[in-house]
């Protein structure tokens, strides 16, 4: 049998393109430190038996017909999967992986992180040092919310709803979520964490913290009408995806004080972000660093990597996204 085409759309970490390179197979690396083009990238992929594709990567009808009918495998380097066209590529029996679990704490770091930044006002604070502008403390200084006692309600309690609500109540935080399906006993007992309808989450909660992927039900899903919901004094985290927030209605919300404030980690249009948002004091704006870690980008290249081998050696993908598609996958 010939080596199996690997195509690598990005440079993804060492350790990752060490693997594959100890494998039989006829690598291709991008070169360039960017996205490909859409063109390069249906030039990239012809003929590819494998593709380790990066969230910014369109995986669409065009790219499975310039990929060809070899094509078994797309490794995401993500645990969101919203650039790819899952049906598209079950339909032609191509298995698409993710990286879930290894980027869980480090994102819910972030929404942590965003969570202080956004009630302390720590970027505006930063800002006003860099800016030479005088200050001196007293006692009604820059006053922010403070988190003991506060309701974080959790938008998709998966891992990262998890760790994110683990962190809050170590803060001294009540946690409420709003799921699709309940949370095991054992998660809502060692949590004591209350289920509730996203309308009744959006009216209790001080902060509301987004852990769902993008879908055509999510997209927009905080609009004008949930942000009308919130709380004035309540706040915005989102480290799920961008387009799960409507960010002109998010950006009016903050301007006119429908709520208190946001902090923001992914992006509607990345990486441009909405004109309205820059301009405002109350919303922390952070680029998608969710998974940014050094030891948890490796760790995400090298299931991406591990997958595109498995399912070129003929065994089961490791973190399948269409396990149908991959005989002998767990689900
Ligand atoms: C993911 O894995 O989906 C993250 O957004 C990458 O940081």
């Amino acid at each position: 049998m010939p080596a199996p085409r690997i195509v690598v759309t990005r440079r993804i970490p060492e350790p990752a393109l060490d693997l594959l390179r100890g494998s039989d197979a006829d690598l291709w690396i991008s070169e360039h430190d960017r996205p490909l083009e859409t063109g390069e990238l249906h030039q990239a992929v012809s003929g590819a038996d494998a593709v380790v594709s990066l969230l910014h990567d369109r995986v669409d009808d065009a790219f499975l017909d310039a990929a060809g009918p070899q094509l078994r495998s797309v490794s995401n380097v993500a645990v969101g999967y919203d650039n790819i066209d899952v049906p598209a590529a079950t339909a032609r029996g191509v298995v698409v992986t993710n990286t879930p679990g290894v980027l869980t704490e480090a994102t819910a770091d972030i929404a942590m992180g965003l969570v202080l930044m956004a009630t302390r006002r720590l970027g505006e604070g930063e800002r006003l040092m860099r800016s030479g502008t005088p200050w001196s403390w007293h006692m009604f200084f820059m006053l922010g919310s403070g988190l003991q006692g506060k309701t974080i309600g959790i938008v998709g309690l998966g891992g990262i709803g998890r760790a994110v609500a683990r962190r809050a109540r170590s803060f001294g935080m009540r946690v409420a979520y709003t799921s699709r399906t309940p949370a095991d006993p054992e998660v809502e007992a060692e949590l004591e964490a209350e289920r509730m309808t996203l309308d009744e989450l959006l009216a209790q909660a001080d902060i509301v913290s987004l852990h769902l992927p993008l879908s055509e039900e999510t997209r927009h899903l905080i609009g004008a009408e949930a942000l009308g919901r919130m709380k004035s004094d309540a706040y915005l985290i989102n480290t799920a995806r961008g387009p799960v927030v409507d960010e002109a209605a998010l950006a009016d919300a903050l301007k006119r004080g429908e709520i208190a404030g946001a902090g923001l980690d992914v992006f509607e249009n990345e990486p441009d972000v909405h004109p309205g948002l820059l301009e405002l004091e109350n919303v922390v704006l952070v680029p998608h660093l969710g998974s940014a870690t050094k030891e948890t980008r490796t760790a995400m290249a090298e299931l991406a990597a591990r997958n595109a081998l498995a399912v070129a050696a003929g065994e089961p993908a490791l973190t399948p996204v269409n396990p149908e598609v991959s005989p002998g996958s767990r689900p």
